[in-house]
Formats: structure tokens, C-alpha cells, sequence
């Protein structure tokens, strides 16, 4: 994409506030037909909040939860400190859940907020500061240490490296500045050094190898620990890079320096940058797979482009990094399109989403040109971010 530096923060200001707006009351919406006690929607279908009955991953509760935090760290109205208490207390059982990779997502938007929000000397803190440790020490028993390079695994198995996972060990980060033990600091250093070695391309003779494409999956042996080829579950080939993974990464080897100040953490994330940077069209929101075949008849990623602007954003407060002024100009060109009439679901009273022309599973057809609530979230976390500078 060509930066265009002319875009001002106070000149897409009132853009980025009737977005939030908007948001805010497609969230009052959706509370009403998505109670705490009913399992969260994932994607929209046809418009319609939808949670599929086969689930494949129960990922993105916490991005509904988180956006009611959201809306109160911005709006201050008790109702949504209500609701975001009360949509967060029902997912407590999930920090013993062995099953996923996500706990990061489920438990920052939400857990990690409610304690950011508090006063050092309430009590509340110290039980929510056990609920992330004991949430982060589970995700850490997802451990596959057997060979040279261990890593977080999956929820497909022991074999299966995600980049996705990038943003769930932000949690083991976090846990371990809250007192949780060197093992939660250790594991998510080894991760992110390990998901640097194998799912960030350097530029080399293979097909598509250029530097900073990330890749979904690397697939290891699962007894022995030892590589053994690359895969992806969302992309369209191992080969290509899927725009939503790059995006990921972009945002979580940012956050991974940030907590460890390993210069490596801080390059890969330029690296991601520039290839997003090189590769997206000027609107700054990408096509679903950077290697997709028919580009461009393909469909974009708004979700992708949403957590890349979070992930620039937060590489424009580093003044250590190479192209600062860059990142920052790059979050607002993405945002002054996702917060237009194109994008936003103002165009249909009966559109139930924030943000459309997301994709969840394209080779699935899942949540194809729909909205997805991670995409809500992540939209609702920038324009808060951006807001609070404005
Ligand atoms: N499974 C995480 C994602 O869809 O990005």
C-alpha cells in the first residue's frame, strides 16, 4: 500500500467516533438476543449473529465480553460495566479449559481489563490475578518440548504449531508480571522464538518465499518433536501467506517484545509490517490470502486489516522502531476505510454486525464476506486506543 501521510488523526476523528457509536449500538443489539448464558455467536451469517453447531474451536467469547469493557472504559455507564462483569463471570470455567489454544483471547479482553480498570488496593485484583495465572498456567500445558524447538501446541495436537497462538501467549507474559511462575515467561519465549524460526519466510528460492509472509501452520513430529513440513488450516496453501496469520503476527511479536524486550520479537514484527506494507492494496485492507488465485476476484479480509492497524498502532508507540511515522500512518489509511459506509453494516437497518467483509474459513466457507467478532473487537479496541490520543 502507498502511505498516504496527508491522513490526519483529528481529521478522521469524527469518522472514528460515529464508528464507535455505531458499534456501540450493534452491541446493545446483540446483547438483547445473546444473553450471558447462551454460548457466544462467532460470524455472521447472511447478517445474522450465528453459532455454528459444529464449533471446530470455541475461540471468541471474550472478544463479545471485552467489547462491553470497551464500551465502558469509553462511555463509563454503569450498565456496561454490568454487563461486561457479568458476560465475564460466565466464562470462568473456561480457565481450565485444556482444550484450546485461545485462552489469551478469551482472558485479556476481559479479565486482564477488569483488573487494569481497578484501584492497586481493591481485593478484587488479587482474585482476578489468580484467574489469569491459573487460565495462562493451563494454556501453558499445551507444551511440546520434545524436539529442539519446543512450542505451545495447538488445539489440533502436539504436532501443530498456529501463529495465532503469537497472541495467546501474551497471557503467559502477563500472568508472569502478576506473580505467576518463570515457567509462564520461559514458554512463551521459547514460542515466539520457535514460531519466528518456522512460520516467518525469509527470502529464499522456494515458492513465495519472501521475508515477513507468516504462515498458519508448521507440523512437527509429534513424538519425537522433529519439523517436518508447513500446513495451514485458513490460508490457501502452506505455501502463501494467510492475511489474517500476518496480521497476528504483526500484533503479537509487537506485544512479545513489549513484555520481553527481545530485539528479535521487535524485527520480526517490522518484517511482518513490511510485508503487509509491500503486499496490501491501497484501501490497506488485504485480500483473504496474499497467494489467493484469482485476486482480484477474491474476497478481502476486514478482520485482518482491523488487527493489523492494532498491531501498527502499538509498533508506532515504539520509538525504537525503523518506520514509527510509517506504522502510525498506516493504522489511520486502514481505519479511515474500515470506519466508511463501505465497511461499516450502516448500509441495512437489519445488519447485525459492526464491521463487514470479514472472513472466517474461507477454504470451509465459513463466515465468508460476513462479520466476525473478533473483527468487532479488535475494531472497537483500536478506535479506543486512537480516541484516548486524539
Ligand atoms: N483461529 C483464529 C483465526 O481464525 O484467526
Amino acid at each position: 500500500m502507498q502511505i498516504d501521510h496527508s491522513i490526519r488523526l483529528q481529521s478522521i476523528k469524527p469518522a472514528l467516533e460515529r464508528a464507535f457509536d455505531f458499534g456501540l449500538r450493534q452491541l446493545d443489539r446483540m446483547v438483547q438476543t445473546w444473553p450471558p448464558e447462551r454460548p457466544a455467536p462467532i460470524h455472521t451469517r447472511n447478517g445474522r449473529w450465528y453459532r455454528p453447531r459444529f464449533m471446530w474451536t470455541d475461540w471468541c467469547p471474550g472478544f463479545f465480553a471485552g467489547m462491553m469493557w470497551l464500551a465502558y472504559q469509553r462511555t463509563r455507564e454503569p450498565v456496561w460495566r454490568e454487563r461486561a462483569e457479568t458476560y465475564t463471570r460466565a466464562l470462568e470455567p473456561r480457565k481450565f479449559d485444556r482444550s484450546v489454544h485461545d485462552l489469551g483471547f478469551i482472558f485479556l479482553p476481559t479479565v486482564n481489563r477488569w483488573y487494569e480498570l481497578l484501584e492497586d488496593s481493591d481485593p478484587m485484583r488479587e482474585r482476578l490475578a489468580d484467574w489469569l495465572i491459573t487460565a495462562a498456567t493451563v494454556q501453558s500445558f499445551r507444551w511440546q518440548d520434545a524436539g529442539p524447538d519446543p512450542f505451545i501446541y495447538s488445539f489440533n495436537g502436539p504436532h501443530s504449531l498456529f501463529i495465532d497462538i503469537m497472541m495467546n501467549i501474551r497471557l503467559l507474559f502477563r500472568a508472569h508480571q502478576l506473580g505467576g511462575g518463570p515457567e509462564l515467561y520461559e514458554r512463551a519465549m521459547a514460542h515466539a522464538f520457535t514460531t519466528e524460526k518456522y512460520l516467518i519466510m525469509k527470502n529464499g528460492p522456494r515458492l513465495m518465499d519472501e521475508d515477513g509472509a507468516a504462515i498458519h501452520e508448521a507440523i512437527f513430529n509429534p513424538v519425537t518433536g522433529e519439523f517436518r513440513n508447513l500446513s495451514t488450516q485458513q490460508g490457501y496453501s502452506p505455501f502463501t501467506c494467510w492475511s489474517r496469520g500476518l496480521a497476528w503476527a504483526i500484533y503479537g511479536f509487537t506485544e512479545a517484545y513489549r513484555y520481553s524486550g527481545e530485539r528479535l520479537f521487535l524485527e520480526t514484527a517490522e518484517r511482518c509490517a513490511g510485508f503487509y506494507l509491500r503486499n496490501t492494496p491501497d484501501s490497506g485492507v488485504p485480500y483473504w490470502d496474499y497467494g489467493a488465485p484469482n485476486i482480484p476476484n477474491e474476497p478481502v479480509d476486514s478482520s485482518a486489516a482491523v488487527v493489523a492497524a492494532g498491531g501498527f498502532w502499538s509498533l508506532s508507540r515504539l520509538p525504537e522502531a525503523k518506520r514509527q511515522q510509517d506504522y502510525h500512518a498506516a493504522a489511520l489509511q486502514i481505519l479511515a476505510t474500515l470506519c466508511s459506509d463501505d465497511y461499516l453494516g450502516t448500509h441495512d437497518p437489519n445488519y447485525e454486525g459492526i464491521l463487514r467483509h470479514a472472513v472466517y474459513h474461507r477454504p470451509n466457507n465459513w463466515g465468508v464476506d460476513e462479520s466476525v467478532m473478533w473483527g468487532e473487537y479488535f475494531l472497537l479496541e483500536v478506535l479506543t486506543r486512537l480516541l484516548e490520543e486524539a
